[in-house]
């Protein structure tokens, strides 16, 4: 790499884009497909029957919510903190409960998008005006250290949807290692986990026929073509999701499907790409009981119990430190 490239990765997004596309095997962040359309593709994802783990965990959160909140209620209260809260549509079913009981408690959801922490405040505030809400906008680990400082009562941290689930093993290890750090004894974490089962059901969910995955994967093209001054021909690639049902892993690709160059002006690159050559975008890893008692092990985390869907699809484990 000259200097002169060098001084142009002025940012974590460049960054990502110039080591993953220079990489022998090219692969990009799933975290760049998250912009205003990202969000709202993924939105259009969580809508789609396909994609059951939005359903399950609202299933979880309706029916079980009695049991969830016993867990969560304290005498002295509690804050309820929510990392990537999205539109809040399963947890309202929590808050809505838990305000209805009278519970003491501030929610403070926390997402990196600015748009979704608005408009999810809006919501809340006609939804449910009684409720305490303090949102935050930020990265989750940049959050996390402030988090460390709220120690005067009792912190739930929930993490929905299994977003844990776009992490390899080793950052997810140090991803719960760090949400146990800021822990007091007594704190709880609640996080989603997407399980095994039938593969079929599993790549259904990533590969609507209608294109809505598609075009979220797309995203992270069209972002590199408007930010940094890309001219990839997304038509040219084409969306890929395999899942692997040994190790519970769903990957998402695109392909290029003939020989062809792309440049990145701001980034002074340009890449060949052979026929079916492929850039890796997205795990979506799937668990069972023995991996997340696992991940708990190596995170020093213990597991209190966990909670199930109907279909037995999906669950939301509840960690102590
Ligand atoms: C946010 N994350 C947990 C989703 C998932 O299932 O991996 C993102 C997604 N990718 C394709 N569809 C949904």
């Amino acid at each position: 790499m000259t200097s002169e490239t060098l001084n142009t990765l002025d940012t974590s997004f460049k960054k990502e884009v110039y080591e993953g596309l220079t990489s022998s095997l090219k692969y990009l962040s799933s975290k760049y497909i998250y912009d205003k359309k990202g969000d709202k593709l993924f939105q259009d994802i969580m809508g789609m029957p396909s994609y059951y783990l939005t359903d399950c965990e609202y299933e979880i959160f309706s029916q079980q919510k009695v049991e969830i909140a016993a867990l969560f209620e304290t005498k002295g209260g509690f804050d309820l903190i929510e990392l990537g809260a999205g539109d809040g549509k399963k947890t309202k079913v929590l808050l809505k409960h838990l305000v209805d009981n009278k519970s003491v408690f501030t929610y403070k959801p926390i997402d990196i998008s600015q748009n979704a922490i608005d408009s999810l405040s809006v919501k809340l505030s006609e939804e449910i005006p009684n409720l305490a809400v303090d949102a935050e906008i930020g990265e989750y680990f940049e959050v996390l250290d402030r988090l460390k400082q709220l120690d005067a009562r009792k912190k739930v941290i929930m993490v929905l949807g299994s977003n844990i689930g776009n992490l390899l093993h080793p950052r997810a290890i140090q991803f719960l290692t760090q949400l146990k750090d800021t822990m007091n004894q007594g704190d709880l974490l609640f996080m989603g986990f997407d399980q095994k089962k039938d593969p079929e059901i599993i790549l259904d969910a990533y590969n609507d026929p209608e294109g809505i995955t598609e075009a979220f994967n797309k995203n992270l093209l069209h972002r590199i073509n408007t930010e940094l001054g890309g001219n990839f021909n997304v038509d040219t690639f084409k969306h890929w999701e395999v899942y692997d049902p040994e190790t519970g892993t769903a990957k998402s690709f695109l392909v290029s499907q003939k020989a062809q160059e792309v440049t990145i002006e701001s980034i002074n690159l340009t890449i060949a790409f052979k026929p079916w050559e492929t850039i890796h975008t997205e795990i979506s890893q799937k668990y069972d009981d023995e991996v997340v008692h696992w991940l708990a092990k190596e995170s020093g985390l213990k597991i209190k119990t966990d909670f199930i869907d109907s279909k037995g699809y999906y669950k939301n484990y509840v960690f102590l430190k």
